[in-house]
């Protein structure tokens, strides 16, 4: 194809600002999609993304327009929408020569629309402010108009109108999107180079990989190399999607499309990489790939202990989809056996758990998320603490922990609540500007450990929701950290281990001990429960001691009664964990764990 004809975009918006309401109707519009196979939300496949309406894997699409009687080809790439998958949007945004920036008419412009934004201007994108949803009541086009035109520095006329839900303004958008976006560059007749901007693993196909070519062609039949490591495959197939895959000769410069190698596992194929020929291979890749950073970590076990093989396989079959995805064998004396995770982020946490426990059955306990640490002890020793567990006994020499660059965007009137909770979460206010009179940008540096757990929740609390919230990763920073144990009758419960800062140290100790004193039962004895900084106590709670006869009851009563409550107690003590002499169900282990 002539890259004259070719168009290639992303839309860029706030999570539910209508960014897949609005590709839908795009794919109507040009015909790609008829009206009766039209699925709400064609381009989110996964039944989760749809459940909970994000965008977790993207796609492109191509779609033919015309205008003028000029027909061209444009392709639309759709990037996930959420803070814990950046990178994979800055290689969608990569793949693109434009963006419409998308905005919801009755909100504004939110944290994400400006991270997007940001991501977007790196990469020299041509942007197209659109305003969504102008048939909702509450819209207010002509205030968010000026704010958006006020950001990007256009006149407020400028900002197309658009309602992905009724349809209105996508063809004019369409048209704007042929004339505004500039054609596709590159070298025909130089060695092939293709940006990896997506890979999925299909179990019937294998590894799909989503492609942009810069340079030169890619064809059927024909050796690839990845340029990060070398290793060649045999080109299976290529294609374009529309809205399904169709194979064809090739894809030139400017295009976009799929191809099939037969590999087995998205690590092969990683996004950002470059693929070349391997018969005239390019000698320089096109840049900017980054190996996945997990940032958050987790146990994650199962409540079954024989569940553990099955938990084992699952993890080793959601690998072949998910390149950020580690994890290695963490036995646990509370917990038994299971997986140290490392995630993107949260969000990234909490759909690995949910595909876990749906599409493999099982039912899992998480323990709390932690960081990534870097500990230098007394001796000079350094190492990365991503579990409690690992955290050095002995003296600490320093401790550096990772930090996050946070944009909150909320009506001002909220502006002394969000300060006040950053202050509360170790945060330096970092500037501040007013997007319109009433609404507000503020930027702080704060401890990733500090947003990982309910920061979002609680900012939204605070803010009646109106608070929207992006972060990025910002370097690390000397902290006061220590390691918090719990002990149960003078034995650690490694489950309950936590490094915070010093300043919280005890109130996570009061915390986790009251917790426990309400969980656990009981027993023949007194359980002294304890939380301590080395051999230092900072806090404790008792557990009274009882003498529990289940068959003081029964005195005189029939022995088949008797021989049932026997039973019954037996049948209770296989989910009991031993701490030391203490019977624990493991209920409140995970109690304790999940409501932090
Ligand atoms: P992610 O893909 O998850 O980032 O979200 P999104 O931006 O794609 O949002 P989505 O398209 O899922 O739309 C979010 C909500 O807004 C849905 O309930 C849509 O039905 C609704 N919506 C989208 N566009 C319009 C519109 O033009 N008008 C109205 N009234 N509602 C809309």
């Amino acid at each position: 194809t002539n890259p004259e004809i070719l168009r290639n975009f992303c839309i860029i918006a706030h999570i539910d600002h209508g960014k897949s309401t609005l590709a839908d109707r795009m794919l109507q519009a040009t015909g790609v999609v008829t009206p009766r196979e039209m699925k709400a939300q064609y381009l989110d496949r996964m039944d989760i993304e749809r459940e909970r309406g994000i965008t977790i894997k993207s796609q492109a699409v191509r779609m033919p327009w015309e205008v003028d009687g000029q027909a061209y080809a444009l392709n639309m790439i759709d990037t996930p929408g959420h803070v814990d998958f950046t990178y994979e949007v800055s290689r969608s945004l990569a793949a693109c020569e434009g963006a419409l920036l998308l905005v919801d008419a009755a909100q504004g412009i939110e944290a994400q629309t400006l991270a997007n934004l940001y991501l977007a201007m790196e990469n020299e994108l041509t942007i197209i402010p659109v305003l969504n949803k102008i048939d909702l009541p509450a819209a207010n086009p002509d205030k968010y108009a000026e704010e958006l035109a006020n950001l990007i520095g256009v006149e407020p006329e400028d900002v197309l109108r658009v309602s992905g839900k009724t349809g209105e303004g996508v063809e004019e958008l369409l048209d704007r999107i042929v004339e505004l976006i500039p054609a596709p560059q590159g070298k025909a007749d130089a060695p092939a180079r293709a940006m990896i901007f997506d890979s999925v693993y299909d179990s019937y196909r294998g590894v799909v990989t989503y492609v942009r070519v810069v340079d030169g062609q890619l064809s059927p039949r024909q050796k690839i190399k990845m340029m990060s490591t070398n290793a060649e495959h045999d080109l299976l197939e290529i294609g374009v999607i529309s809205p399904e895959p169709k194979p064809t000769k090739g894809l030139g410069v400017g295009e976009v499309g799929y191809l099939i190698t037969g590999v087995k596992d998205v690590r092969q194929s990683r996004v950002g990489d470059t693929v070349t020929s391997s018969h005239k291979s390019a000698t320089e890749s096109l840049g900017g790939y980054e190996d996945p950073k997990p940032m958050v970590f987790s146990g994650l076990f199962p409540i079954d202990g024989s569940d553990y093989p099955l938990l084992r396989d699952a993890l080793d079959k959601l690998k072949l989809n998910d390149a950020a995805l580690i994890y290695e064998p963490e036995t646990s004396a509370a917990l038994g056996f299971g997986f140290r995770c490392g995630f993107l982020g949260l969000l990234h946490l909490e759909i690995v758990r949910e595909r876990l426990e749906r599409e493999f059955n099982l039912d899992l306990i998480s323990t709390a998320p932690n960081v990534i640490y870097d500990v230098v002890d007394e001796h000079g020793d350094a190492r990365r603490v991503t579990n409690p567990s690992e955290f050095p006994d002995g003296k600490i020499a320093t401790i550096r922990e990772p930090m996050v660059a946070c944009t909150i965007i909320a009506p001002a009137e909220f502006i002394g609540a969000i300060m006040e909770l950053c202050q509360s979460k170790r945060g330096q206010l970092g500037g501040m500007d007013y997007l319109s009179e009433d609404r507000v940008e503020l930027r702080y540096r704060l401890p990733l450990a500090e947003i990982v757990f309910d920061f979002f929740d609680q900012l939204k609390s605070r803010t009646k929701g109106y608070a929207s919230l992006d972060w990025k990763f910002d370097g690390e920073e000397e902290a006061d950290l220590v390691k918090v144990d719990i002990l149960l009758q003078g034995e650690k419960v490694d489950a309950f281990s936590a490094i915070t800062h010093r300043e919280k140290a005890y109130s996570y100790g009061v915390m986790m001990t009251g917790k426990l004193r309400e969980l656990i039962p009981r027993q023949q004895f007194e359980v002294p429960i304890q939380a301590a900084i080395g051999s230092r106590i900072i806090a404790r709670e008792n557990i009274r001691a009882i003498r529990k006869d289940v068959l003081s009851k029964c005195y005189g009563g029939d022995i088949s009664r008797k021989r049932k409550l026997l039973e019954k107690q037996k049948a209770g003590k296989k989910r009991m964990k031993m701490v030391g002499r203490v019977e624990v169900p493991q209920e409140a282990f995970i109690a304790a764990l999940s409501s932090s």
